[in-house]
């Protein structure tokens, strides 16, 4: 009795091992407008995905925040309503604050040194606590550039910027960054900026090369400061529920693809950056460049925080020392 009980458990398991994949539409959320870099490497993924699996599989990818603002989608990931999104780590590090080390300012020198930063095994490694943590699994990172500043008014001095309504992305460690200098940061996900910055809800915005040049977000400012006090990192998730349906076939060939895709929109912000910095600092809007010197006592003040809240900023600091050229 026991030998046929092993038997057919044996032949169940086998059975079970040799079944194909289940065909799976997954769906993929993001906040980016359709034409960004980020967009375009999520509609890359679901091709490819749909291809390398023979049309067992596809991708419904889902733009400009339709499924809801990031806060939202991170949820929908956690109960499994949502498959998968290209995620800011901003989002993430709302979760896992460990994931704020990333913001340190002048962290990376420049964009090819973000690039190797977010690829360095130290950094990967930070995704393994994304399951227990915030119950999502993050399959490779991507980025957006370096971080730049778009003012309504003239900004000559860091001082310029006491006081001002300044539009961040909401995650805790931009609002200290912006605290610390004296304005008043204003949380607001990135579909509401151009209204609010077009008919002065704020005064300023933090934000991207590519944005401000792709969206025309100079048009209505008087200054652009190239700062590139931050790097902006993406990273490539799966809902932990969805990822725990699915077979070990599968598991490796999201994994493989994801991470490609994700990790492509580095080497499109590598190649692009300077081309749209170039483009903005064309127009007649005024276009000052500065360095960490400009914010003055800000950096230090937010290393002070962050030491505090983040587990792995001299980690990453170590990286950024070893990665530097
Ligand atoms: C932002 O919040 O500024 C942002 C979000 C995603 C991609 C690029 C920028």
């Amino acid at each position: 009795m026991k030998t046929i009980t092993k038997t057919l458990l044996g032949s169940a398991i086998g059975l079970a091992m040799a079944m194909p994949a289940m065909a799976e539409e997954f769906r993929l959320g993001l906040i980016t407008p359709p034409p960004h870099v980020w967009t375009r490497a999520a509609e890359a993924f679901g091709a490819e995905l749909a291809e390398r699996s023979g049309g067992e599989h596809s991708v419904t990818v889902f733009p400009a925040q339709q499924l809801g603002n990031e806060a939202e989608m991170l949820q929908q990931l956690q109960t499994g309503a949502l498959d998968m999104a290209f995620m800011t780590v901003a989002e993430v590090s709302n979760r896992a604050p460990d994931f704020g080390a990333f913001y340190a300012p002048f962290l990376a020198n420049d964009i090819e040194h973000a690039a190797r930063i977010l690829r360095s095994d130290e950094a990967k490694g930070m995704m393994d606590q994304l399951p227990a943590t915030v119950g999502v699994v993050g399959l490779g990172y991507g980025m957006a550039g370096l971080r730049q500043i778009v003012s309504r008014g003239d900004v000559a001095s860091a001082e310029d910027l006491a006081g001002l309504k300044l539009r961040i992305t909401p995650f805790a460690p931009i609002l200290d960054f912006y605290n610390a200098l004296g304005a008043a940061p204003t949380p607001m996900p990135l579909p509401d900026v151009y209204d609010a910055l077009a008919n002065g809800q704020v005064d300023a915005i933090d934000m991207d090369a590519e944005l401000i040049w792709l969206l025309k977000y100079y048009e209505h400012a008087d200054t652009v400061v190239q700062s590139d006090h931050m790097m902006f990192p993406m990273v490539g998730l799966v809902s932990g529920r969805v990822w725990a349906g699915l077979s070990d076939e599968d598991k490796a060939l999201i994994a493989e693809l994801v991470a490609k895709h994700v990790d492509s929109t580095i080497d499109s912000y590598v190649a692009l950056e300077q081309d749209w910095l170039d483009q903005i600092a064309a127009t007649e809007t005024t276009y000052t460049r500065v360095d960490a010197d400009f914010f003055g006592d800000a950096v230090a003040q937010w290393n002070a925080i962050w030491s505090e809240k983040s587990g792995a900023l001299d980690m990453l600091r170590d990286v950024a020392a070893a990665t530097a050229e």
